[in-house]
C-alpha cells in the first residue's frame, strides 16, 4: 500500500491508473478506523480495480464546542488494517493541504434543505463542512466511485443530492451498517464509552427495532411511536436528541398516503460524552 500527503501524489498516482483504463473507488474517512470502515474498502472492491482511502479529521464539519481537538488520531493503526485488506494507496493529508487558508476564507460547498433536519438540526455547520470536504477529496482524488456507510444516512443522501446537484462524475455507493454482535452500530465515538455505558449501547438498536415492528404490525402513528422510542431510551439513560421517522430519499415527514412509502426510523441519542446514531427501514425486509 503507498502512502501520500499531498494533493500533486495522490493526483499523478490516479492519473496513472486511469491512463491504463482502471476504475477507482474511494472510501473517504477520518480515520479511527473499525471494522464498518474496514467493509467499505471490501465491498468498494466490487466496483473498481484500485481502492484508494484518505484520512482526514475535517476541522470544518465540527462545531466549536465538537470534539475535533479530541477525535482519536491513529494514523498507524489505521495504516495496518488497510494495508492488510489490500488497499492500493492510503491519502492522509495535513489541515495546510485541504485547507491552505483560514476556514472562513475557504469557498464552501451548501446542498440546501436536507441538512435542517436530524443530525443537522443540533449540528447546524456539520453537513457545510462534509459536504464541502468531499467535494474537494473527490476533485483531488477524481474517483469513478465513492462508496459511504449507510449508518450516516442523512449524510448519504446528501452527499448523492450534491453530486447529482453538481453533476460530479462519481457514482455514490451506500454500504449497510456493520454492527457487534449485541447490535450496537459499528463506531469510531463507541471508544468514548464506559464499560457500562457500553453494555447500556445496544438499546438504541433495540429500540429501533422494536418500532420498526410495531410499524410492521399495522400500527401507523408515527408520532406516537417517536415518543415511544425516546421514553424508551431516557429510561435506559440516554439523553435523546431525535427519533424521526422519516422518508428514506429526502428526509421528508411522510404524508398520511405515504404510509407505505420507503421510510426509515433514525436515532441519536448521548450516552455520556457519545453521541450514537442509528437507523433502519421500516420495510417489510429484516435489515442488514
Ligand atoms: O463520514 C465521515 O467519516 C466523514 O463525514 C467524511 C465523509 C469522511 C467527511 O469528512
Amino acid at each position: 500500500m503507498q502512502t501520500v500527503h499531498t494533493i500533486a501524489e495522490l493526483r499523478a498516482q490516479v492519473a496513472v491508473w486511469k491512463r491504463a483504463g482502471e476504475r477507482v473507488a474511494f472510501v473517504p474517512t477520518m480515520g479511527n478506523l473499525h471494522r464498518g470502515h474496514i467493509h467499505l474498502v471490501e465491498r468498494a472492491r466490487a466496483w473498481a480495480s484500485r481502492i484508494v482511502a484518505s484520512i482526514f479529521v475535517n476541522p470544518l464539519q465540527f462545531g466549536p464546542h465538537e470534539d475535533f481537538a479530541a477525535y482519536p488520531r491513529t494514523l498507524a493503526e489505521d495504516s495496518r488494517q488497510l494495508a492488510a485488506v489490500g488497499l492500493d494507496l492510503l491519502f492522509a493529508p495535513g489541515v495546510a493541504e485541504v485547507y491552505p487558508r483560514p476556514l472562513e476564507a475557504m469557498t464552501q460547498v451548501t446542498v440546501p434543505e436536507l441538512p435542517a433536519v436530524l443530525c443537522g438540526a443540533s449540528r447546524p455547520t456539520h453537513f457545510l463542512g462534509v459536504t464541502t470536504v468531499v467535494t474537494k477529496l473527490f476533485n483531488m482524488a477524481q474517483p469513478d466511485v465513492a462508496v459511504f456507510g449507510e449508518k450516516d444516512w442523512q449524510q448519504l443522501v446528501i452527499i448523492r443530492r450534491m453530486a447529482a446537484d453538481l453533476d460530479m462524475p462519481v457514482e455514490i455507493v451506500g454500504v449497510p451498517t456493520v454492527r457487534e454482535a449485541d447490535g450496537l452500530a459499528m463506531s469510531s465515538r463507541n471508544g468514548y464509552l464506559s464499560p457500562e455505558q457500553r453494555a447500556v449501547a445496544p438499546t438504541l438498536y433495540a429500540t429501533l427495532q422494536a418500532l420498526a415492528e410495531r410499524w410492521r404490525s399495522g400500527e401507523r402513528d408515527d408520532l406516537r411511536l417517536e415518543e415511544a422510542g425516546k421514553a424508551q431510551l431516557a429510561a435506559a439513560g440516554f439523553r435523546p436528541d431525535y427519533l424521526e421517522i422519516r422518508r428514506a430519499d429526502n428526509l421528508q415527514r411522510p404524508a398520511p398516503e405515504e404510509a407505505t412509502a420507503d421510510l426509515r426510523i433514525f436515532a441519536a441519542a448521548w450516552l455520556g460524552r457519545a453521541r450514537l446514531m442509528d437507523n433502519l427501514p421500516l420495510a417489510f425486509s429484516a435489515d442488514a
